[in-house]
């Protein structure tokens, strides 16, 4: 998942993983669970960023705040969810009773889509995190979020992952956006650049809405990953798709979204982002 302010730092020093909890994050002074997160970051650094993901042991809490996510969501996708989220979670099947690994959510994905997942310990540089969607690998954490807050996570955990960009990797059209993120930050050399096609990805990826029936659905992944999320939605000033109005919009990656775009449908997101995507070009 991609770098951000807010997020912990982790890392390896002198041969040694670290990982330092920001002031506020849940489990900033839960000594158990940092454990936990060295650990599950030291398989990914193990793996490598390009090799299958190593299974993880999960523990008995870590499926029960699996099963409490999963239970929460399944009445608000129905109500929020745009069709395509639905058809791809149709194909998916994540399994309702236990934590899948993101191994065979991966073998999973790519037998559908070509997509697959590979590991990574946290938080990884923009660059780094989006030239990898051009050979169709998304780099995806591992670990669960604090058992104290299972309804929204201040940072990508492997709830988000597979339920958020799983269910859309699995689907082709949906697919097919994120390898062309990879190929166009892949062309961009600028940090400007870069920093503007972060933030399309965030307000579309991420956080996106389109128009279905009248009716405003989800279609980001931080969204259908979060029952506070979709709750939020009635709550946001939802705005029109606008690429150049995104850029300059300032969002959170640990609250709540304060502003949406929506777009008229799935087809005009699609179109608009691989227009987008094709043409996007350095400032000079
Ligand atoms: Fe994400």
């Amino acid at each position: 998942m991609e770098q951000n302010s807010g997020y912990p730092d982790i890392g390896l020093a002198d041969g040694r993983v670290f990982v330092s909890f920001p002031p506020g994050h849940p489990g900033h002074r839960d000594l158990a669970y940092h454990r936990r997160r060295v650990t599950i970051a030291e398989a990914a650094f193990a793996a490598g960023p390009a090799a299958p993901a190593a299974d993880i042991t999960y523990t008995d809490e870590e499926h029960d705040v699996w099963r409490t996510v999963g239970a929460a969501l399944a009445d608000p996708h129905a109500k929020h969810a745009c069709r395509e989220f639905l058809e791809g979670a149709d194909r998916l099947r994540l399994p309702a009773d236990r934590l899948p690994q993101l191994r065979e959510v991966s073998d999973t994905i790519e037998q559908l889509t070509g997509m697959r997942f590979s590991p990574a310990p946290g938080m990884l540089a923009p660059r780094d995190f989006y030239s990898s969607l051009a050979e169709r690998r998304f780099q995806a954490t591992q670990y669960i979020r604090h058992p104290s807050l299972p309804h929204f996570s201040p940072e990508p955990d492997l709830i988000h992952e597979v339920i958020g960009h799983g269910t859309a990797l699995a689907h082709e059209r949906w697919a097919d956006v994120y390898e062309l993120f990879g190929h166009a930050v892949r062309r961009l050399k600028s940090h400007d650049a870069l920093s503007d096609v972060s933030k399309v990805f965030w307000f579309t990826m991420e956080a996106g809405l389109v128009t279905e029936d009248d009716e405003v659905k989800a279609c980001g992944a931080t969204l259908l990953s979060s029952c506070g999320e979709l709750d939020n939605i009635a709550r946001a000033d939802i705005r029109p798709l606008d690429i150049t109005a995104m850029q300059r919009q300032r969002y959170t990656v640990t609250g709540y979204q304060p502003v949406l775009f929506c777009a008229d449908s799935f087809d005009h997101l699609e179109g608009t982002l691989r227009a987008y995507l094709t043409g996007a070009q350095d400032k000079r």
